[in-house]
């Protein structure tokens, strides 16, 4: 890992940073390998240091006018008017088209290179910008797929009109990825606005197919392993804390998809007629899933929890006393009770412990008015999320051992596995950390935390196994903006201050 720095310059902030205790950071170490630790970020005192950097025309400029923040969400409004659903092939056509406006803006905010890059699926958009040598060189990665707007009548707006109401922008992709991905870009043009340039490398791969599962973005990243060659990675497509607490990302879930099919009668049969002699596919398939939860709401399944990683008592202390209130959990949930393991609190259950879901289930008549039917089949759909130290191939043998175990010999199982994907917590103790942590804290004026996260992206875990650089995550959504739901939104206080932090945290890394 290089992070070139070698100009007078940083040796004087280097020198500065020295006399600081809670400084002792060097360039360029980084040590993805052994247990992911965290630094005293989350303590006060981490963020008492001045910040190294500051440039005030930059700061200037992002206060920025009336028409020019107009002009940025008018912009960002084209994008979300693109319905780039990757999972229905009828919206193949606007796949194409949203990786041409992403390729078009690329170019605009200063990418000398910009490729749209074919795929067995959708095409991935690859953008560089090498015209600052010695300056480190940085990998952003975003999505610009987008999930199904379904059930469409539970939208306020139109999924795909963007609306603002009450200080929200809402549409799909507002919060996941697209709201996101514009912050990146608009703070790159902002940066290239003031300078003439940009202050350092910058490689960018927008792919769209993340939201279902990153079929090709692997063989890409395979084949161009030199070319994206970077000295981090940076994600925006996570959430912020809570409203007013920006938030950086340092672990996330993993995340295994089965599906299953069981089998009883040959064919669908009268409930009258056969009923009470005949296995009944549903009732069966409806009892594996009740017991695949003790009455402690752990997960029955054996060896489950066997490698799962302790916490330490420092993470655990510092992920509980994070500024993070139950009352507000209720309120976006809103249901009438609460449930999870015992022994852990709802922070560490999102973030920290593993969990089986099931997701979907169906068979039998489900239509208008009543069918009496014993149906020939059952199926579901169901996941697990991962955490640090589970293994996904192992976890995925053991529930597979377990379902059939439990299932009697009256019906057959057909169990396939969908996806897997690798659980990720890292080290924040490196030098990048603090500059994303100080830019966050001026783009927001506010007191930045360090967060773990129950959501997936399987494509950082891999990213960070191969490349072995930090990795950071800047998130600017919020847990209760419903990504992958109807009245899908992002908070435009949150949207601009993500932009000035980017282009702080891009200016900063200048200065690294
Ligand atoms: N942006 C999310 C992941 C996310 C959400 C991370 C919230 C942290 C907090 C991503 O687009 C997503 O939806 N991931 C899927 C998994 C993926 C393999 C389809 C998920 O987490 O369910
Ligand atoms: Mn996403
Ligand atoms: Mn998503």
């Amino acid at each position: 890992m290089i992070l070139p720095g070698g100009c007078a310059r940083a040796e004087t902030i280097r020198r500065e940073r020295t006399r600081c205790p809670l400084l002792q950071w060097r360039l360029p170490r980084y040590n993805p390998h052994g247990r992911y630790r965290c630094s005293d970020g989350n303590s006060p005192s981490f963020s008492r240091c001045p910040a190294p950097f500051s440039d005030k025309r930059i700061l200037l400029f992002l206060r920025g006018s009336r028409r020019k923040r107009d002009a940025h969400l008018a912009e960002l409004c084209e994008f979300l008017r693109i319905p780039s659903v990757s999972t229905k092939s009828e919206h193949k056509p606007d796949i194409e088209r949203a990786a041409q406006w992403v390729a078009d803006k690329l170019r605009r905010a200063g990418m000398k290179t910009v490729e749209i890059v074919p795929t067995r699926m959708h095409p991935l958009v690859y953008g560089e910008s090498l015209e600052a040598p010695g300056k480190p060189t940085i990998l952003f990665y975003g999505h610009y797929d987008v999930q199904p707007a379904e059930p469409l009548e539970l939208w306020t707006s139109p999924a795909f009109e963007p609306a603002v109401r009450n200080g929200n922008l809402f549409g799909r992709g507002t919060a996941d990825d697209k709201g996101q991905v514009h912050i990146h870009l608009k703070a790159l043009e902002s940066l290239r606005d003031v300078q003439g340039k940009l202050p350092i490398n910058v490689k960018i791969m927008i792919e769209g197919e993340e939201e279902v599962g990153s079929v090709s973005l692997w063989d890409f990243v395979q084949k161009n392993k030199s070319r994206l060659q970077a000295d981090a990675l940076v994600v925006s497509d996570t959430s912020m804390l809570a409203p007013g607490v920006p938030s950086i990302t340092y672990g996330l879930r993993g995340l295994n998809y089965y599906q299953v099919e069981i089998a009883g009668p040959a064919q669908d049969l009268h409930s009258g007629v056969f009923g009470g002699a005949v296995p009944n596919p549903l009732t069966i398939l409806c009892e594996l899933f009740a017991r695949l939860h003790d009455k402690n709401f752990r997960v029955t399944v054996p060896g489950f929890y066997d490698d799962v990683a302790q916490l330490s008592r420092t993470e655990r202390k510092a992920l509980n006393s994070l500024p993070w209130k139950e009352k507000e959990f209720r309120k976006t949930v809103g249901a009438p009770g609460y449930c999870g393991e015992k022994g852990s609190t709802i922070v560490e259950r999102l973030w920290t412990r593993p969990t089986l879901e099931l997701n979907g289930i169906w068979g039998g008549y489900t239509g208008e008015g009543s069918k009496t039917v014993i149906p020939a089949k059952a199926h579901a759909k169901f996941s697990t999320r991962l955490v640090p130290r589970q293994n996904p191939d192992k976890i995925a043998k053991q529930v597979e051992k377990h379902v059939r175990k439990l299932l009697p010999k009256t019906v057959t199982c057909k169990f396939e596995v969908l996806s897997k994907g690798k659980p990720w917590a890292a080290p924040y103790t490196h030098p990048i950390f603090k500059t994303a942590l100080e830019s966050l804290q001026q783009g927001f004026g506010k007191k930045a935390v360090f967060i773990r996260e129950g959501g997936s992206i399987p494509f950082v875990t891999q990213m960070h196994d191969t490349f072995k650089v930090p990795c950071v995550l800047m998130g600017f959504g919020l847990p209760d903006e419903n990504a992958h739901a109807p009245d899908e939104h992002i908070a435009l206080e949150n949207y601009f201050g993500g932009i000035r932090s980017i282009a702080q945290f891009y200016q900063g890394l200048a200065k690294l």
